[in-house]
């Protein structure tokens, strides 16, 4: 009896365990260390993606200058002779005993004593591949191509992650490539928080730029912060709750400078080819955010908002929800027609709408004709929860859920079709619908 009794026992705790990953890769601690060379290369769109591209990077302390050199790219490479030299601005990151969050208990602190330098190239044309290069004048990174935007709303794409936090390296590396080679046309790719697991961990910012290598480069990225880049930034903090955004973050990224002075590079507003992009800091200052989105939205001269942030304003995932962001501002995603919702957080997928009319609910599942802001949430990481069993508690349609998948998005705009589809890491298609807009500018929906 006892006998049968371990070895279900056995059985039992072996099938929990199996359900754990393995303990992740052990890095060299050199990794929170740059060089003389350029590491850590971030393009960014910083102002009218036309005509002006920003780029950002990491040297050591001894390198305290930075010159961007950029070029129309062309086959014959001596166009490397026709290149433009920008001065790029040289900022330094300077800390000593940042707390290792998650490895508090073993008394882990970190020290960071390195530069970063930002580069903005202004006055390109539109609809044009360039290639750019960064450097200090004698240690450069390679010759890089990007494209400008059109001046016209011609179709484009773009990529939409959510959490990549966990296992950056090991993990997250396989979906970020999978979904530059499902899209290589994209635009540019929004993360839409969380990002890394602990804010200021240099280590973890050097998996990241790892895992996506020269697709950092070569892609633009949107990104705004999740709670993770919320963490406590001194062993005091942990006790006192204060968290603190990382300290990379206005250093490595260099985003739009459009929303409110305090909260610089966390939110902001892009419009491209005829998409108002909004992204927004929903960790902090939400109802500061509001008057800002308001304007934002009430000037918005373009046919099609997308918004991105961190925390879903309906939970995909079990015993989590947001009420106070929600009532924050869905009434503005009602009141001027925001078209989509790009949302992370809660490490499970799901979709729906809230719907603009009663009678276009049947049986739980919007029926095609006027569909309100649609709504998403998605995981590119490896941490995964319990999807929640429906959305009854909301005035809100969930029209597709999903877990256990590390999932990127690939969403086109072309005049008034956005066309949305969620692939798994292997490449596999998950969810599709396209939204139609009419007239009158209201959408209906069709699932794929
Ligand atoms: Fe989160």
């Amino acid at each position: 009896m006892f006998k049968k009794l371990f070895i279900v026992a056995i059985i039992l705790i072996n099938g929990l365990f199996s359900q754990s990953l393995p303990k992740k890769s052990e890095f060299d601690s050199s990794w929170r260390n740059p060089s003389k060379r350029p590491d850590h290369i971030l393009i960014n769109f910083s102002d009218d993606p036309a005509t002006t591209v920003s780029v950002t990077w990491r040297t050591s302390r001894e390198i305290n200058k930075g010159f961007g050199e950029i070029a129309v790219a062309k086959a014959d490479p001596k166009f490397v002779l026709k290149s433009d030299r920008f001065i790029a601005k040289t900022s330094n990151l300077r800390y000593s005993n940042v707390v290792n969050h998650y490895k508090n208990s073993k008394k882990s602190f970190n020290t960071l004593n390195h530069n970063y330098h930002s580069v903005t190239f202004t006055g390109l044309e539109p609809n044009t591949t360039y290639a750019y290069r960064v450097g200090d004048g004698k240690h450069w990174s390679e010759w890089i191509h990007f494209t400008t935007a059109h001046r016209t709303n011609e179709p484009f794409s773009f990529l939409y992650v959510g959490d990549a936090q966990n296992y950056i390296y090991d993990l997250w590396s396989r979906l970020i490539r999978e979904s530059y080679k499902k899209a290589p046309n994209a635009s540019f790719i929004i993360h839409a928080g969380d990002l890394i697991d602990d804010a200021h961990n240099e280590e973890e910012w050097h998996e990241w730029f790892a895992a996506g290598g020269w697709i950092h480069r070569s892609l633009p990225s949107l990104a705004v912060p999740g709670n993770h880049e919320y963490r406590p930034l001194y062993q005091k903090d942990i006790t006192s709750r204060k968290r603190t955004l990382s300290i990379q973050w206005q250093h490595q990224f260099t985003l739009p400078n459009n929303g409110l002075d305090e909260l610089l590079e966390t939110h902001y507003f892009l419009d491209y080819q005829g998409v108002r992009f909004i992204g927004l800091n929903s960790n902090v200052n939400v109802k500061e955010q509001t008057e800002w989105l308001e304007t934002v939205l009430k000037n918005n001269p373009h046919k099609w908002v997308v918004v991105f942030l961190h925390h879903p304003i309906y939970s995909a995932s079990t015993e989590r929800d947001n009420p106070e962001r929600r009532n924050l501002l869905k009434p503005l995603f009602d009141k001027y027609g925001v078209d989509i919702v790009l949302q992370g957080h809660d490490h499970s997928y799901a979709r729906g709408s809230a719907s603009l009319y009663e009678q276009n609910i049947l049986s739980g599942t919007n029926v095609q004709d006027a569909t309100g802001t649609v709504y998403v949430v998605s995981v590119s990481g490896s941490k995964q929860y319990e999807a929640k069993p429906n959305w009854d508690q909301y005035d809100a349609v969930r029209d597709k859920a999903g877990e256990d998948k590390q999932l990127f998005q690939v969403i086109s705009v072309d005049g008034n079709t956005l066309s949305y589809k969620s692939y798994t890491a292997i490449g596999d298609l998950f969810d599709s619908f396209d939204l139609i807009k009419n007239e009158n500018g209201i959408n209906s929906l069709r699932n794929n």
